[in-house]
């Protein structure tokens, strides 16, 4: 019988299309951000906080953390559709927050557009709170 339990390691190279596949599936590409350009840029920056789930060695899950020295940050949380609702994406969120953790990281920060009620939700059941601040940002790339 097929093992369905959620294993999490860190990416490897041989993810990349499957990672990408899954962003759009999960509808987190947005035009001004190229998912392989924005995997191949992470590999050079702790990369180690780079994480995909799978289910019986296939990928279906991924997170992508960091810390500044500050503050610790996460992106492209995405669970497969197939796959939502068992527990992978909470699983996935305590471990970035236990290597956040272990780097002295205080706080995690993270943006979720107003309108992913869902999104919202979940997180807020994880324990996250809404920061009364407003959030800028500057392309420093020309975008
Ligand atoms: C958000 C996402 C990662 C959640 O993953 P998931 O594996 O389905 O969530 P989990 O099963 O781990 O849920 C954990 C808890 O959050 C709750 N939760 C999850 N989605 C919820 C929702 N839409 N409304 C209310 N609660 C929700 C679950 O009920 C569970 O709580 P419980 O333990 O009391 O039952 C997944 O839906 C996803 O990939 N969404 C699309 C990509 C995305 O928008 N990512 C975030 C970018 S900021």
């Amino acid at each position: 019988m097929p093992d369905m339990t959620l294993t999490i390691r860190p990416y490897e190279d041989a993810d990349e299309a499957v990672v990408a596949d899954l962003w759009h599936t999960c509808n987190l590409v947005v035009p001004w951000n190229d998912p392989v350009s924005d995997i191949r840029a992470k590999l050079d920056v702790q990369r180690e906080m780079f994480l995909v789930g799978t289910v019986d060695e296939r990928v279906v899950a991924s997170a992508m953390a960091g810390y500044d020295g500050h503050r610790g940050w996460v992106y492209y949380l995405a669970v497969h559709p197939d796959w939502s609702g068992r527990g992978f994406g909470q699983r996935l969120m305590e471990r970035v927050e236990t290597l956040l953790r272990a780097a002295g990281c205080p706080k995690i920060n993270l943006q979720v557009r107003e309108s992913n009620v869902d999104v919202i939700a979940f997180y807020e059941r994880l324990g996250y709170t809404r920061d009364r601040v407003v959030s800028y940002g500057k392309r420093l790339d020309g975008r």
